[in-house]
């Protein structure tokens, strides 16, 4: 049996549709019909006219596509695939801080769970932030939550001085991307630009030449006239750029920045989930309702 001609018949006998995160496996990646960031995933999972979607990323997007689409069976092939990040902040965080602030106006970075997007007013993704908190009335205190790097670059970005940070989130992938290795892979391809996520430190963003999020790193390599570029994020986007831009010439900016959680799906798993119709993901209809309208803010801001 081949695997992947295996996987290519049963998405049709399914009537179903793969979307992929840019940090999946290249093999996940050329299956997919989709390949894209958290904003156009999220946008591709609204209103789709499928039966099933398998998401192949980590749970809180494959959520964030049945809160979208909410009479889709949405799939997950690892329900181990979660995210370091969204796991470092509950529901009930997010209440205890609505009694602490209750002027604030609640921002939440799509990397939380479904839970914390039904507790806050807004949703935003690294490719929004700022557009997201300059629609916010400029008077109004801003709790912004859980990435604490993505916050200070929108403080940056907007110079707001009332925007509250959640301190204890933090991506383990970006943060461990240190000046040093910059340094480093710079002096390694003399010449190339840095791209880097927002999630990454505010010392690292100081030294990047664009920061954009991870479908907009494409965008900007397409646009720039260089050449050859240094990526600060997960090292898998290397192999999109590198699919996307054949006559440009992408380096990770180390081989260390891997995601582990986005590597639990794997070609046999995806295989798994379409032919067993599993893990999928199940959210009571009232967190849909008012998750929904956070990520529903959001995208009418942009
Ligand atoms: P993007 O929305 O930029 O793809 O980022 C998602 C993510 O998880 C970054 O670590
Ligand atoms: Fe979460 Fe970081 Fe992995 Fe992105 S790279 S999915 S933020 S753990």
């Amino acid at each position: 049996m081949d695997i992947k001609e295996e996987i290519q018949r049963l998405k049709k006998e399914k009537n179903a549709l793969i979307l992929a995160h840019n940090y999946q496996i290249p093999e996940i990646q050329d299956l997919a019909d989709f390949v894209g960031d958290s904003l156009e995933l999220s946008r591709k999972s609204a209103g789709q006219d499928v039966d099933i979607i398998v998401f192949c990323g980590v749970v809180f997007m494959a959520e964030t596509a049945k809160i979208l689409s909410p009479a889709c069976k949405v799939l997950i092939p690892s329900i181990e695939a979660g995210c370091f990040l969204a796991d470092t902040i509950s529901g009930e965080d997010v209440r205890k801080l609505r009694e602490k602030y209750p002027e604030a106006v609640f921002v939440a970075y799509v990397n939380t769970s479904a839970d914390v997007k039904a507790e806050v007013d807004i949703c935003c993704t690294s490719a929004n932030a700022v557009k997201v908190v300059e629609s916010i009335p400029r008077e109004r205190p801003i709790v912004f939550l859980p990435d604490r790097n993505l916050g200070k670059y929108v403080i940056e970005k907007t110079g707001r001085d009332n925007i509250i940070l959640w301190e204890k989130g933090y991506c383990y992938v970006h943060e461990l991307i240190s000046p040093e290795m910059v340094r480093e892979a710079k002096e390694k391809y003399p010449g190339a630009l840095v791209i880097a996520h927002p999630e990454c430190r505010p010392e690292v963003l100081a030294m990047a030449d664009a920061v954009a999020s991870t479908s907009g790193m494409i965008r900007f390599a397409e646009q720039s006239s260089a050449k050859r570029f240094i990526i600060c994020t997960e090292k898998e986007m290397v192999y999109r750029l590198r699919k996307d831009i054949p006559s440009k010439e992408f380096f990770p900016v180390s081989e260390k920045a891997l995601c582990r959680m986005m590597k639990k799906i794997t070609i046999e798993g995806l295989y798994d989930s379409l032919k067993q119709e599993q893990y999928e993901i199940d959210l009571d209809a009232d967190i849909i309702d008012r998750a929904r309208r956070s990520i529903e803010r959001m995208l009418e801001v942009v």
